[in-house]
């Protein structure tokens, strides 16, 4: 993952982030500081014919570490009818909320995704990972190797 001058645990703590979305550099295409979106990996468009294959419009969705990627709203604009987003930031989750507040289908809620308990068993048909999980990993083997050094 590019991180430029990061310390070893950046890419795991919420103050990483909230900086990150705040910052006019960081803060992703449109600007930083509400409204910018960035997507990493890749876009709705590539993902598509695997998310139509594998999950009904219909579905209930749980996108993890959403960010300010425009993933959840084109999905919505392809017919997705459910999707709750969550995100270890309360920055970007501010700015998604404002951004998408005439946007039904679309919930944000500032979240860890290590404590899932606010969600009852079942509630989800469906949950995506774009990155999230590389970004815990990435930050937990580079705080790691900085221990061992
Ligand atoms: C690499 S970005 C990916 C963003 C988006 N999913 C995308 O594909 O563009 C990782 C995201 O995970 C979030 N994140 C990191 N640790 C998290 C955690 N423990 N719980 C929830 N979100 C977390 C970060 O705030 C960031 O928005």
């Amino acid at each position: 993952m590019g991180g430029g001058n990061c310390n070893p645990k950046d890419f795991g703590a919420a103050a990483y982030w909230d900086a990150r979305y705040s910052s006019p550099s960081t803060g992703g295409k449109g600007g930083g500081g509400g409204g910018g979106f960035f997507d990493w990996y890749q876009s709705y468009s590539a993902l598509r014919p695997l998310l139509r294959a594998c999950v009904p419009a219909s579905s209930q969705v749980l996108m993890l570490g959403c960010g300010n990627s425009l993933l959840s709203e084109d999905m919505v604009k392809d017919g997705y009818q459910n999707i709750v987003n969550i995100d270890i930031s309360s920055v970007v989750i501010e700015q998604m909320k404002e951004k998408h507040m005439d946007f039904p289908q679309l919930t944000y809620m500032q979240l860890d995704v290590r404590d899932m308990s606010f969600f009852g068993d079942g509630s989800f048909d469906c949950i995506i990972d774009k990155g999230t999980l590389d970004a815990m990993m990435v930050s937990s083997c580079r705080l790691a190797n900085y221990k061992s050094a």
